[in-house]
């Protein structure tokens, strides 16, 4: 696997991926999920995060501890399916601002097509995560951190569910630079670039829209 490609195959991630994965399951609970899943992928994404020392006054003595340091963040869902993922992440990092990038993949032609943008105003004095629950050929999510950088954000990362070789591949070449953190890695894409087996739509089945 790439060495910018973190794997997060803890046991509750891998048996909440498979309560999605499942045909039967309804749209609360997918929605559900989705959003939990979201919380233990963003422990495992800002473990890198800095500390800085921090002196406390406990009830019985005085201390060095750790706060952390360095930039703020943002997270950036990509409509519709990464809002899926907001509560979750913001259930960690509740100061986080959050941007909104509007994306759909045409069907015939599967490039993304840039329908909103929101960031937040100081999004460029700030590090970046981009969710985005299904990275599936890969255009949507490299088109989505393109935006991110062009607004001049230095440190982006990506969270994603589900993975398709290609999408990994793609954003690899595309960025280089970008960590990718994502809970399976599925073999490939049906006729309409599908992931197998992957989940179906995320967004139809997080909003309830099929
Ligand atoms: C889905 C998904 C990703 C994209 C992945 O969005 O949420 O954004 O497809 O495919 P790609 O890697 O081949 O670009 P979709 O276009 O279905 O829009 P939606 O979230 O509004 O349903
Ligand atoms: N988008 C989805 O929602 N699911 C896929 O399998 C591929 C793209």
């Amino acid at each position: 696997m790439n060495q910018n490609v973190t794997m997060i195959n803890h046991p509750l991630v891998q048996h909440k991926l498979s309560i999605l994965r499942d045909e039967t399951t309804g749209v609360k609970e997918f929605r559900e999920v989705v959003s939990e899943i979201a919380s233990l992928m963003c422990y495992e994404a800002t473990r890198d995060l800095p500390l800085k020392d921090v002196t406390i006054k406990t009830p019985v003595a005085t201390a060095t501890f750790h706060a952390l340091a360095g930039k703020k963040l943002a997270i950036i869902p990509v409509l519709r399916a990464g809002l899926g993922m907001v509560d979750g992440v913001l259930t960690l990092i509740p100061s986080a601002k959050v941007g909104h990038i509007g994306l759909y993949r045409d069907p015939d032609t599967l490039q993304p097509v840039e329908y909103y943008c929101k960031m937040p105003a100081d999004i460029s004095e700030r590090d970046a995560i981009v969710l985005d629950p299904m990275l599936a050929t890969g255009g949507s999510a490299s088109a989505a951190i393109q935006i991110v950088k062009n607004y001049g954000v230095k440190n982006v990362k990506l969270m994603s569910i589900i993975a398709a070789t290609d999408g990994v591949d793609r954003v690899t070449k595309d960025h280089p630079d970008v960590p990718v953190f994502i809970a399976a890695m599925d073999g490939g894409l049906n006729e309409h670039s599908y992931i197998v087996p992957g989940l179906g739509d995320a967004g139809d089945r997080i909003f309830g829209t099929k």
